[in-house]
């Protein structure tokens, strides 16, 4: 895809709205952590705010339920001190009947300035970003089985305060890649940032057909799949996207491909484990690594509040890490 014809960038290369990792060049991608980096601080301030977004306006349009997508996108706007407006979609007039486009027109007229979209419809941010007028960025915040950028840029800059490069890096993903937004945005960031080898493990029914040809090894079985990762990403069972019977049983499932502290043995001794939450305790994970010294989860929440702020500073043009605030 041709930078100039990507609706994300402008035409000298600027994020303006941040719908997809797929298309981006590692530049741009290098700048989001950049710049998450010199906003990590801030959270540990006594005053944790910057001025960097005074006068802006942002709406949190979340019509699909989230915890720490849309608190931490809530945090990182008022960090940055920015005005923010969470519109309750269940109390909105969409309950009346009133179409998607109707209702952003009606905040468009309000003068706001981003709309941070989740949607259960893949493909929707990219709606509202090409019917967006030219002031307004657009921020997904997921959509359906598509994409969510934002949590694959929270879990880059988590692997890397662990890990010094990315390039010797083997990366394994696991569980039910099929049905997952955050597989498929982390596969095109850790291919872009140049990872030694992306692994995805799971059952033959959570893998989609073909995803080898994003330049992933597919793995049927923990132990091969495991052997001398770096990273082990965990994925949940995402039960609400299953339309027909995938599993046997969770038991099961969890027998096979749940992690354990035995199963984590066949990755490295200095291996990390991720999660994206929300964590189904049992089924694809074990308390004990959920919980145990290797798991960074925790950590990717508290980082997702950074690469928020940078994401939503380099949208309105407000930060580069180079330049800092202009
Ligand atoms: N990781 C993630 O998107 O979590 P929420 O659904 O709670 O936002």
């Amino acid at each position: 895809m041709s930078y100039r014809h990507n609706l994300q960038l402008t035409a000298d290369k600027k994020l303006r709205h941040f719908l997809t990792i797929q298309g981006l060049p590692r530049a741009v991608l290098c700048e989001i952590l950049d710049t998450a980096e010199t906003f990590s601080h801030v959270g540990q301030q006594a005053v944790k705010k910057v001025p960097i977004l005074r006068g802006k306006t942002i709406v949190n349009l979340f019509f699909e339920t989230s915890t720490r997508t849309r608190t931490t996108f809530e945090l990182a706007a008022k960090r940055l001190s920015a005005d923010v407006l969470n519109l309750n979609i269940a109390a909105s007039a969409t309950s009346k009947g009133e179409s998607l486009l109707d209702t952003l027109r009606n905040l468009e007229a309000m003068q706001s300035d981003m709309f941070v979209v989740r949607h259960a419809q893949s493909g929707a941010a990219h709606f509202i970003a090409k019917h967006a007028p030219k002031h307004i960025s657009v921020i997904n915040a997921g959509d359906g089985q598509h994409a969510h950028p934002t949590q694959a840029m929270l879990d880059m800059f988590t692997i890397r305060r662990h890990f010094s490069d990315f390039y010797p890096l083997k990366v394994a993903i696991v569980g039910d890649v099929l049905h997952s937004r955050v597989a498929r945005s982390e596969i095109h960031a850790l291919t872009t940032l140049g990872v030694n080898e992306v692994r995805v493990i799971g059952p033959k029914t959570l893998i989609p057909t073909g995803i080898d040809s994003l330049g992933v090894h597919v793995f049927h079985n923990m132990e091969e799949g495991l052997q001398d990762v770096d990273v082990v990403i965990i994925l949940r069972l995402q039960k609400e996207r299953m339309t027909g019977a995938f599993l046997p049983s969770e038991q099961e499932y969890f027998h096979s491909y749940g992690l354990t502290s035995e199963k984590l043995n066949y990755a490295k001794p200095t291996a990390i484990v991720m999660h994206p939450g929300p964590i189904n305790r049992g089924v694809e994970i074990d308390s004990s690594v959920a919980d145990g010294s290797q798991s960074v989860i925790l950590e990717q929440v508290t980082n997702g509040i950074a690469v928020r702020m940078a994401v939503m500073s380099m949208a309105m043009g407000q930060y580069t890490a180079a330049g800092g605030a202009v």
